[in-house]
């Protein structure tokens, strides 16, 4: 694991987590309004202020293989809605090394980065059709107030195309 600012990647891991990131997103922005575009996301992947914490491994089963970024996070300290937070910018895993705690592990580092800065929140955006918003409400994660709202129809409701997430730090 290793911990490093967005502007001090090298660029075979920024390549690496840029990768991982349109493996695991793509088709949700594509189905979003948002649309997709690398360009856009590989500037938002750079911005200034970013901190990145990377889990690397070498691919299996070639033990000559060089290491790989397999899963990262990517946070920074700043200004959300008049409050200073903790903001998660990706939350990232290859398929195979879910559901054995890495995600959460992952929240808890930079929760108790939040909570040690003194920032009373974290907070964090994912898409209203992400089975991952299940995963933030088990950790806690609840909409904000200015969160996009559900609708509500006759016979079901309709999650928003994103959800603002928070979590109070203590
Ligand atoms: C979301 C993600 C990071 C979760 O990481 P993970 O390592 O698989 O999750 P964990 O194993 O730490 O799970 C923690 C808890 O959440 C639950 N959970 C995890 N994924 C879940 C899901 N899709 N639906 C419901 N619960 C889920 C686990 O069962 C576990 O519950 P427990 O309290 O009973 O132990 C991972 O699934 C991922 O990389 N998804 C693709 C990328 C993505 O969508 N990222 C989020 C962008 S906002």
């Amino acid at each position: 694991m290793s911990i490093v600012k967005a502007e001090d990647l090298l660029a075979i891991d920024f390549l690496n987590c840029f990768e991982l990131q349109k493996l695991n997103m793509m088709q949700m922005y594509k189905l979003s309004s948002l649309g997709w575009s690398s360009t856009d996301k590989l500037l938002e992947m750079k911005e200034q202020g970013l901190i990145y914490i990377l889990l690397k491994a070498k691919a299996f089963p070639d033990p000559g293989a060089s290491e790989k970024v397999v899963g990262f996070i990517s946070f920074k300290a700043t200004w959300e809605n008049e409050e200073p937070v903790v903001y998660c910018y990706e939350l990232q895993l290859r398929s195979q090394l879910r559901n054995f705690g890495l995600g959460r592990y992952l929240l808890d580092i930079i929760e108790s980065f939040g909570s040690k800065s003194g920032l009373p929140k974290c907070m964090l955006t994912v898409f209203g059709h992400n089975p991952a918003y299940e995963f933030y409400q088990r950790l806690g994660y609840t909409p904000t107030s200015f969160s996009p709202k559900p609708t509500q129809l006759r016979k079901r409701i309709i999650p928003p195309s994103y959800w603002i997430l928070e979590k109070a730090l203590s």
